[in-house]
């Protein structure tokens, strides 16, 4: 089964193309991180309009890629939340008027399971169960999952999401949007021991996270130091990030008894989360999967893997009814899904 997938909920715009036999065959971005530098974040207008401008040359880019046409698709999958309304709804308007064109289904993919499953695009995916640590922009959660939509929410970010908390540091050290690479690199260079930085909520016997404490604990530190030790801060601030972050999933794992730990989403790029989660992991016999170093930010393939095991379970069964609502759900819980 030959999928299509669109990704345009945020700042980049993706389009892959995902076999069920054959893999990935394709995968094109474009990335408006340049364009949303100066403003210091997404300026939402902007993002819909440049999505509209990159989609459809995205797409062609993608079937050339893989020598296959229009004819040879059999669904198409795109982002129908959550996200930006506006960005959303440009994905979802092209993604419903190819399919109703083309006479094939096309179903609406949550992003957050787009990033969840996006490990499995893989030759030695991890098997059901495990444990998800969801890392991204605008989400910190650690999920169990059972299944393709059969997910238990085990805990989450009360305040700021990880990846928000790397931007905000970032910002304050004076380094562009977004700030996670920028920080992660700045941190590298830096002294880890020279301040500590709190580790809100280590002890909280639960598997919430909060991250809004540690970015004013920077504030304080950046008005008292200035920025002569900037590096020495990065590294002090992501130290004290990924050490929650690192033992909460454990905690996650040894609770629910998962063998197996998949980390999702734009943090787990990060060399030094990836690291200490992956030496932990192997002293306490847990086996950890990441997406390949591309797919943790926001892509196209993700999007039509997720749709193509949703669409293969549909069309094993009773076959979806046609839908031309091209409804989207900036807001969406990731536990609420229905198993396929
Ligand atoms: O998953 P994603 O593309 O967007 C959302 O769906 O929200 O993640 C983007 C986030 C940004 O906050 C970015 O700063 C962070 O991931 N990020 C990183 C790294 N690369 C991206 N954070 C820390 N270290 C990195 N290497
Ligand atoms: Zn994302």
């Amino acid at each position: 089964m030959l999928v299509l997938g669109v990704e345009s909920s945020c700042d980049e715009t993706g389009v892959a193309l995902y076999d069920s036999a054959q893999g990935l065959l394709a995968d094109a971005l474009y990335s408006q991180i340049a364009m949303h530098n100066e403003y210091g974040g997404v300026v939402p207008e902007l993002a819909s309009r440049d999505h509209i401008r990159r989609l459809l040359p995205l797409t062609r880019q993608v079937f050339e890629e893989s020598e296959r046409t229009l004819a040879d698709l059999d669904g198409i999958a795109f982002t129908q939340g959550p996200g930006l309304a506006g960005a959303l709804l440009v994905g979802a308007g092209m993604a419903r008027a190819l399919a109703f064109a083309l006479n094939i289904p096309a179903v609406g993919v949550h992003h957050l399971e787009g990033h969840m499953l996006s490990p499995l695009i893989s030759d030695t995916p991890p098997e059901f169960p495990f444990v998800a640590l969801l890392v991204s922009g605008g989400h910190t959660q650690l999920m169990l999952v059972s299944g393709v939509g059969r997910y238990t929410l085990l805990g989450e970010t009360m305040d700021d999401a990880a990846g928000e908390a790397f931007d905000k540091t970032a910002q304050l050290l004076g380094l562009g949007y977004p700030g996670g690479p920028a920080l992660s690199k700045l941190a590298a260079t830096g002294d880890a021991t020279r301040f500590t930085l709190p580790r809100p909520m280590l002890n909280s016997g639960d598997f919430d996270f909060s991250f809004s404490g540690l970015k004013t604990a920077v504030l304080t530190l950046v008005r008292k130091e200035g920025l002569d030790h900037a590096a020495d801060i990065a590294a002090a601030f992501q130290t004290a990030a990924v050490d929650v972050l690192v033992r909460k999933s454990l905690a996650a794992c040894k609770k629910s008894g998962a063998t197996r730990l998949v980390v999702a989403g734009g943090v787990g790029a990060n060399t030094h989360l990836r690291a200490q989660l992956t030496g932990e992991g192997l002293r306490r016999g847990i086996t950890v999967f990441y997406p390949r170093m591309e797919f943790c930010t926001d892509n196209g393939a993700m999007i039509a893997y997720a749709g193509a095991q949703r669409l293969a379970a549909c069309l094993s069964g009773t076959p979806p009814q046609p839908d031309l609502s091209f409804a989207i759900k900036p807001r969406w819980e990731l536990a609420s899904l229905e198993a396929v």
